[in-house]
C-alpha cells in the first residue's frame, strides 16, 4: 500500500476507542436518555450541563494522583493562552466545581441534578470499553441521610431496568470517612506487607502508589491473597457503620436486590462511606458473585463527602452515580430488545422542475406543521430517480409536485404499491394523506 493511500486510509478511521453512533444505533441512546431524564425529572432532579473541558488541576486535586484515571488515562492539552486543560474523565468533579462556582448553597438543598454527555478516558478498548463514552449521572448535593444514597441508587436500578435489560443487581460496600480509611490502610498495607513476595508486578507498584487497588486485582495469585485481607466493614467508625446499616435498610425495603463486596473500594479518591456499582443480574448464585465473574459495571457511584471540602474550605456531603449508557445499548442489542422508534417517515415527497423546487421548502413546512415527518430527495431532478429511492426505502406513500400542479396549487398522491395515482388540492393533501397512513 502506498505511503499516499495508507495516510487517506487512517485519515477515514475514527480515533482508537472511539465510535461513530450510526443511525440505526442512535434511536437506543435516545430512547435510554428519554427514560432516564423523565424518571430523574419525576424524582425532582433538575438538569445542568457542564463544559467538556475542564482544568487539569481540578481532576488532580480530587480523584487521586496515584489513580489510574490521573496516572494514565487523562486526555490532555494546552490552549494557546497556556491554560491546561483535560477533557473531562467522569462528570461529578465538574458538577460539584459548578455547584461551588455559582453557589447553589444558596438554593432549597440538597441541590439535586441530572447531567448526559460525553466522557473521555485513555483506555484499552475491549468490550464494553472505549476512550469516548457516554454517561447519565445523578448527584445529591448537601445532604447527607442514607436515605439519599438509597435514592440514588433506586433511580439508577429504575432507569436500567425500565430499559428492558431484565433485573440488575447492585454490589455495594461501605469505605467508610477519612478516618475510617486512613486506619484501614495501615492494617491493608501490613497485610500485603506479608505477602509482598508473591504479588504480581502491578499489585507490587500498585502497593506503593495506592494500596486499595490490590483489591481490584483480576491475576489468579493476588485473587488468593485478597481472600485473606482485612475487610474494611470491620474499620468502620460507629457513625459510618450506622449509617450503612441504614443505606441497606432502605434497600431492603425497596426490595432492591443488591450484595456485599468487602472488598469492593472503587478506583477515586473522592469516595467515601457508600460505594456501589451496576450489574445484569445473570442469575448466578449472589454468594459466588467475585469480581472476577461479574460482566462489566452498567452503573456504578458513591458518596463523595470530603469532595467539596477538597475544591473549596466549605463542607458539603453528598452521593451520586453514572450509567454507561454504550454499555446499556450493547446489551438491548444482543437482547433484541425493541424499542419504539421515533415516527417512520410514510411518505416521499418528489418534486420535478425548476417551479416546483422553489415550491418543495413550503410544502416540506406544511406536513412538519402537520407533525407528518417527510423523506425527501430534493437536490435530485428526475421523477425516475426518486422513485428509485422512495422504493428502496420501502415507502409507501408518494407526493409528487410537477410544474402542472405547482401552476394548480395541487399535488399528486401516489400509493407506491398498486402505483395508483391521485390529484388532490394542497390544502387538502395533509388530510387526505393522514386517512391514508393511519
Ligand atoms: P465510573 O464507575 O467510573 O463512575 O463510571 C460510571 C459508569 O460509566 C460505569 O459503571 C460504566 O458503565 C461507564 N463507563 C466507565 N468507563 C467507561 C468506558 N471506558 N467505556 C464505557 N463505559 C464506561 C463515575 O464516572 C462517577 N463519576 C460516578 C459517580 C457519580 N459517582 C458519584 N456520582
Amino acid at each position: 500500500m502506498s505511503p499516499k493511500i495508507k495516510k487517506q486510509k487512517i485519515l477515514l478511521q475514527t480515533p482508537k476507542g472511539m465510535r461513530d453512533i450510526m443511525p440505526g444505533v442512535y434511536p437506543f441512546y435516545k430512547s435510554i436518555y428519554e427514560k432516564a431524564e423523565e424518571i430523574a425529572e419525576y424524582y425532582g432532579f433538575f438538569p445542568i450541563q457542564t463544559p467538556t473541558l475542564e482544568r487539569i488541576g481540578l481532576f488532580t486535586a480530587s480523584l487521586g494522583e496515584t489513580s489510574d484515571i490521573i496516572e494514565k488515562e487523562m486526555y490532555t492539552l494546552k490552549t494557546k493562552s497556556e491554560d491546561r486543560l483535560a477533557l473531562r474523565p467522569e462528570g461529578t468533579v465538574g458538577i460539584m466545581r459548578a455547584y461551588l462556582e455559582h453557589g447553589m448553597h444558596t438554593l432549597p438543598q440538597p441541590v439535586m441534578l441530572w447531567y448526559k454527555g460525553s466522557f473521555f478516558r485513555h483506555e484499552n478498548p475491549q468490550k464494553g470499553r472505549f476512550r469516548e463514552f457516554q454517561q447519565f449521572g445523578l448527584e445529591i448535593i448537601n445532604d447527607e441521610k442514607a436515605i439519599i444514597d438509597a435514592t440514588i441508587i433506586k433511580i439508577l436500578v429504575l432507569i436500567l431496568e425500565e430499559t428492558g435489560i431484565g433485573p440488575v443487581i447492585v454490589r455495594i460496600n461501605s469505605i467508610g470517612d477519612k478516618e475510617c480509611k486512613n486506619i484501614y490502610r495501615k492494617e491493608l498495607l501490613a497485610y500485603y506487607r506479608k505477602n509482598f513476595e508473591d504479588l504480581c508486578k502491578d499489585c507490587k507498584r500498585r502497593y506503593k502508589t495506592n494500596p486499595y487497588r490490590l483489591l481490584d486485582c483480576k491475576e489468579e495469585k493476588c485473587a488468593d491473597i485478597k481472600k485473606g485481607a482485612p475487610q474494611i466493614l470491620n474499620y468502620l467508625c460507629s457513625s459510618c457503620k450506622q449509617h450503612f446499616k441504614e443505606v441497606l435498610e432502605f434497600l431492603d425495603s425497596s426490595k432492591i436486590p443488591y450484595f456485599l463486596d468487602v472488598y469492593l473500594v472503587r478506583g477515586l479518591d473522592y469516595y467515601s462511606r457508600t460505594v456501589f456499582e451496576i450489574f445484569e443480574d445473570t442469575n448466578k448464585d449472589n454468594g459466588d458473585l467475585t469480581s472476577k465473574s461479574l460482566p462489566v459495571a452498567l452503573a456504578g457511584g458513591g458518596r463523595y463527602d470530603s469532595l467539596a471540602k477538597t475544591l473549596s474550605n466549605k463542607d458539603f456531603p453528598a452521593v451520586g452515580g453514572g450509567i454507561g449508557i454504550d454499555r446499556v445499548v450493547q446489551l438491548m442489542i444482543e437482547k433484541k430488545i425493541t424499542i419504539k422508534r421515533s415516527k417512520t417517515p410514510k411518505i416521499f415527497f418528489i418534486q420535478i422542475g425548476k417551479a416546483a423546487k422553489y415550491k418543495c421548502l413550503e410544502i416540506i413546512e406544511i406536513f412538519r406543521k402537520a407533525h407528518l415527518p417527510l423523506i425527501q430527495s430534493i437536490g435530485k431532478d428526475s421523477l425516475k430517480g426518486q422513485l428509485k429511492i422512495a422504493a428502496k426505502l420501502n415507502i409507501p406513500y408518494a407526493l409528487i409536485l410537477g410544474q402542472k400542479e405547482t401552476l394548480e396549487d395541487s399535488i399528486i398522491i401516489r400509493d407506491m404499491n398498486s402505483r395508483a395515482q391521485e390529484t388532490v388540492p394542497t390544502e387538502k393533501v395533509v388530510e387526505i394523506i393522514k386517512k391514508k397512513i393511519k
